[in-house]
């Protein structure tokens, strides 16, 4: 018995940022198996090893040791969902994405930054953990950016430096979140006015980052993950600059603060830059296909982006 609070001591030991992963192999009876993996660790280049830690209390724990091989797929920036199924007990995983077998019939997904096709070279039993040692045959990477995982919550660097270089700009930054639940977005209404606003803060000017953001978030009540920047404006007559952020709800504690996108009352939105945005929002959401938009208030450019948003919310 570790003398130690597990709940403490996992905190602790979340304070170390890593990658994400997801580790696949394949079962004797021909079924790809998969879970999300943060604990690897490249251990030598000669010859080239690797490792994970696999959980002794995980499902697919016999098949990774017992298996002849394992791939391990480094997650990209836009690949939280992926984490998030392959993290999951569904049995469908692998109708949910897209992937390949490589030539010792390992899975390989789409999109990652790189990957890497492991024969099983050492199982070593750690306490509640098994430390599954590969040797890489082959391997892959690309020019993405990679997922970064810290105090349990998702780190996406783009998302970070877009507002570091605002506040770089060292004009007035306002950082807001468009927040959706099932095709609904989250609004914060004004007691005295009844107004309605979208959810913002200003930006942490002595790291850019989006702490302030996270804290009013946090402050709603409602578990949020940010997934990517949806529009950079400035508002030329007070030379104020708003970043917006899509985000998404992940509890389930949703109350009437959240507005239908077909039901949105523009009227007691008081802000006009917001109310274009959110109508190219609402637009997009049809069709999933969600632009990214830099310029001033009156005009810039949309650069669209194809997006995997999948499962029940088209945020
Ligand atoms: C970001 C993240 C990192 C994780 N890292 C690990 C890990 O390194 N080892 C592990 O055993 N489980 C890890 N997990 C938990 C597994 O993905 C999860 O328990 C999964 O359901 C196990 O699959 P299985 O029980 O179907 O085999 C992680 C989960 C997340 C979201």
């Amino acid at each position: 018995m570790t003398k130690f609070d597990h709940k403490q001591l996992r905190n602790a030991f979340g304070t170390f940022m890593t990658g994400v992963t997801v580790v696949t192999t394949w079962e004797s009876s021909g079924i790809p198996r998969g879970f999300t993996a943060n604990s690897f660790t490249s251990v030598s280049l000669d010859p080239a090893l690797l490792l994970i830690c696999i959980d002794k209390g995980a499902e697919s724990i016999d098949v990774f040791t017992q298996g002849e091989g394992f791939a391990v797929n480094i997650l990209a920036e836009d690949q939280i969902d992926t984490s998030g199924l392959f993290a999951s007990k569904r049995a469908d995983k692998y109708d949910l994405v897209k992937w390949k077998y490589s030539d010792t019939g390992n899975p390989l997904l789409d999109g990652v930054c790189a990957w890497f096709d492991c024969k099983r070279n050492q199982v070593v039993d750690a306490g509640d953990h098994v430390i599954l040692i590969g040797e890489v045959q082959s391997f892959h990477h690309t020019d993405e950016t990679g997922l970064g995982y810290a105090r349990g919550g998702y780190v996406n660097l783009t998302l970070e430096q877009t507002a570091l270089q605002a506040a770089e700009g060292g004009s007035d930054v306002v950082v807001g979140a468009i927040v959706t639940h099932e095709n609904r977005i989250l609004f914060v209404e004004d007691e005295d006015t009844g107004m309605l606003r979208l959810p913002a803060s200003g930006l942490d000017e002595s790291s850019g980052s989006l702490k302030k953001l996270h804290a009013v978030l946090n402050s709603l009540g409602i578990g949020v993950s940010i997934t990517s920047v949806y529009s950079v404006f400035e508002n030329e007559r007070d030379a104020q600059q708003f970043i917006y952020y899509r985000a998404k709800a992940v509890s389930d504690d949703i109350d009437g603060r959240f507005w239908s996108l077909d039901a949105i009352p523009w009227e007691r939105i008081s802000s006009e830059p917001v109310k274009v945005m959110l109508k190219r929002y609402c637009k997009e959401a049809s069709s999933q296909l969600f632009g990214v938009y830099f310029g001033s208030e009156r005009d810039g450019d949309v650069t669209t982006l194809a997006t995997n948003d999948s499962e029940s919310d088209n945020g």
